[in-house]
């Protein structure tokens, strides 16, 4: 099974017809899902879809998003409206006023939540999603399972993009969570890079973004004396796959356009394969 992840797409950065710089990235990335060959069985995008939250926005993703193959399912970030999207995207009801729903047709269980507050730039998860999240992993505690979201609950050593493990909210996703030993993996965005942790026992990976990546940076911040550093650099559209074999989940991170083929496997380079697996030997 595999799961392609893409996030931070922030449609409709330019303005309400205006050229859009991260549709034209996000059109990268589909034409790279698209040329691989075995497709991804279904791709969820992480959350800041859009960048203000317009409806119009949406209605311009829903459009671009037609190219994909597969199945598309969708989480919140801090930049989505849930208005707005559940105008164009109707048939993702929300429960108890959130995004949030299992994925139960594939090998792996899949949970999607929904650590939006509207208005706010940071994470957040409430008592009344804890509780339905705490059901959801009860209900199949012996199956393999990942958790889908945007904000990651993690200290990420950049200081103006990271959570805090004292905030409630970490530490309610914390302690169900680590109640649960069948939660494989946590795929999440929000940072514009590509960071793995251990959260809860848990693997967790954060994909790069659609739109341009945060410039890697691990001097502390002053949020009151601005020092000129860079905060988002030039840089290819990212994507992830996350591969499960039936035992275990493996994640690969990856930029789009792949760049130019090198060396195909045909005839000519078919010792090349043979040589890697030592089957010449
Ligand atoms: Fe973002
Ligand atoms: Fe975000």
């Amino acid at each position: 099974m595999i799961i392609a992840q893409i996030s931070d797409l922030h449609i409709g950065f330019a303005g309400k017809g205006e050229v859009c710089k991260n549709s034209a990235r996000l059109k990268q990335v589909v034409d790279a899902l698209n040329t691989l060959q075995r497709q991804p069985d279904l791709v969820i995008a992480t959350g800041d879809l859009v960048e203000h939250g317009q409806d119009w926005a949406y209605r311009v993703l829903k459009n671009e998003l037609k190219q994909i193959k597969s199945p598309v399912y969708f989480a919140f970030g801090n930049h989505d409206n849930r208005k707005a999207f559940l105008k164009i995207f109707p048939h993702f009801p929300l429960i108890d006023g959130f995004l949030q729903y299992t994925i139960e047709d594939y090998a792996v269980r899949i949970i999607v939540l929904d650590t939006l507050k509207e208005g706010q730039h940071g994470g957040s998860f409430c008592q009344t999603r804890t509780d339905w999240l705490d059901a959801k992993l009860a209900e199949q505690p012996e199956r393999p399972t990942v958790i889908a979201m945007h904000h990651p609950p993690i200290r990420t050593g950049i200081g103006w993009l990271t959570a805090k493990p004292g905030d409630k909210w970490v530490k309610r996703l914390h302690d169900v969570i680590s109640r649960y030993d069948n939660v494989e993996h946590i795929f999440a965005g929000h940072i514009h890079r590509s960071i793995f942790k251990s959260f809860a026992g848990a693997t967790i990976s954060v994909t790069q973004a659609i739109a341009p990546q945060t410039k890697l940076e691990l001097a502390d911040i002053d949020p009151h004396i601005p020092d000129g550093r860079g905060l988002l650099v030039e840089s290819r559209p990212g994507f992830c796959l996350h591969y499960w074999n039936g035992d275990d989940m493996t994640t690969h991170s990856a930029q789009a356009p792949c760049g130019k083929t090198l060396l195909h496997y045909d005839k000519k380079y078919a010792y090349v394969v043979r040589h890697t697996l030592d089957l010449d030997h």
